[in-house]
């Protein structure tokens, strides 16, 4: 029988799940959550115009996908007020970020990052052979500081980072993340991942000109627009890069439902507004709920919330496991110090009551065991 070789670099790398996701918990607990507030998914739901244009595209999905995303790339310029040439559409952030690394990583190539952050753009970095420096944070936030001198240090040809920031929530304004943008030696490609920003305060997102060299932003549709399991996500970048995605990318990876999804969310500027007074609304609660249980929290700029267990990293993670033995589906850093904390999205009110009355529950259990 012949033996399947993997590639010197596939044998070298793990054959894991980076997230366990709640379905694969649900299993275990043989029950579905009560409250699914760990995925920073959107509670809130996606646009009703969208749901009624994905449903009515449903018949037509012996169809393919149009490959090159017109409508929704069009869509998007116009949003942006950009030329549809500066847009790359993909599956989800994820996919781009995927896409992005195959066209610029060989074995070897240094990579910047900070120790902690969302941990995608390392795993498909790792998985060409990437080398990641990374940088920790301070104050519970990215350090933009570091992340330049560390760019320098090691010669990197790109470096991340999230703006607004996950697992913290924390965010920097526009004007430090430009400073990080214009101060970053000019030959590593700035991959700034804005999967938030819709959530965070005005100011929040530098303007965007999209001609910079080396400068690539991230957005999606899984978060404040609430189709996460669409997969749906865009790139903004120099014209020259975005089009050789077309050199790599999964053509016909944006389903047909989809893009006609995304299309009508990207419309429905009413829902957007509504969501996102939600969010805010959810997040105040949450701080509250957490104040009214003695412990502090993150500001954030997310759809969730950082809240610091008061503890350490072991105290934090008996207290997460004990809201998801009750129900409760949530998740945290696993890097000291963020580990004191866990991280709790937003939600509809039955949602935040189910955590609400799981959480002293929780810390108790954690405090006695
Ligand atoms: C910072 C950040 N970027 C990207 C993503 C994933 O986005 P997408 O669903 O578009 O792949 C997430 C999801 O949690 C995220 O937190």
């Amino acid at each position: 029988m012949s033996k399947i070789t993997l590639t010197a670099l596939a044998q070298t790398l793990p054959s894991t799940v980076p997230f366990v996701g709640p379905e694969t918990q649900e299993r275990t607990l043989g029950e579905k959550f009560k409250a699914r507030l760990g995925a920073n998914e959107s509670l809130f739901g996606p646009s009703p115009k969208a749901i009624l244009a994905m449903e009515q595209a449903a018949a037509d999905i012996w169809q393919y996908g149009d490959p090159e995303n017109y409508d929704l790339r069009n869509a998007l310029a116009q949003h942006h007020g950009i030329d549809p040439a500066h847009i790359i559409i993909g599956e989800g952030i994820d996919g781009l970020l995927s896409y992005l690394v195959r066209l610029l990583v060989d074995p070897g190539t240094p990579i910047v990052t900070s120790h902690g952050a969302y941990p995608t753009f390392n795993f498909h970095a790792v998985g060409y052979g990437g080398i990641l420096h990374t940088v920790p944070y301070k104050n519970d936030h990215e350090d933009p500081q570091a992340l330049i001198t560390k760019v320098s240090e090691v010669g990197a040809k790109l470096v991340y980072f999230a703006n607004p920031d996950n697992p913290m929530g924390t965010w920097h304004t526009a004007n430090t993340v430009q400073g990080l943008m214009d101060n970053i030696p000019h030959e590593a490609l700035r991959v700034l991942d804005e999967a938030y920003v819709e959530m965070a305060p005005k100011g929040t997102a530098p303007p965007l000109n999209p001609e910079t060299e080396n400068v690539i932003r991230m957005r999606t549709f899984s978060k404040a627009y609430g189709m996460a399991g669409a997969r749906v996500g865009y790139a903004i970048g120099p014209k020259e890069l975005i089009k050789s995605f077309d050199k790599v990318r999964n053509h016909f990876g944006v389903s047909r439902i989809s893009q006609i999804g995304a299309l009508a969310a990207l419309a429905d500027l009413e829902h957007l507004a509504n969501v996102q007074k939600q969010v805010s609304d959810s997040r105040n609660r949450l701080h509250q709920i957490a104040h009214e249980n003695d412990l502090s929290t993150l500001p954030s700029a997310a759809n969730f919330i950082s809240i610091d267990c008061g503890k350490d990293g072991n105290f934090a993670r008996k207290v997460l496991e004990n809201l998801v033995a009750n129900s409760v589906f949530i998740r945290m850093s696993t890097i000291a110090p963020m580990d004191r904390c866990i991280r709790v999205s937003c939600g509809d009110t039955e949602a935040i009551h189910a955590f609400e009355k799981a959480l002293p529950i929780a810390l108790q259990a954690a405090a006695s065991s």
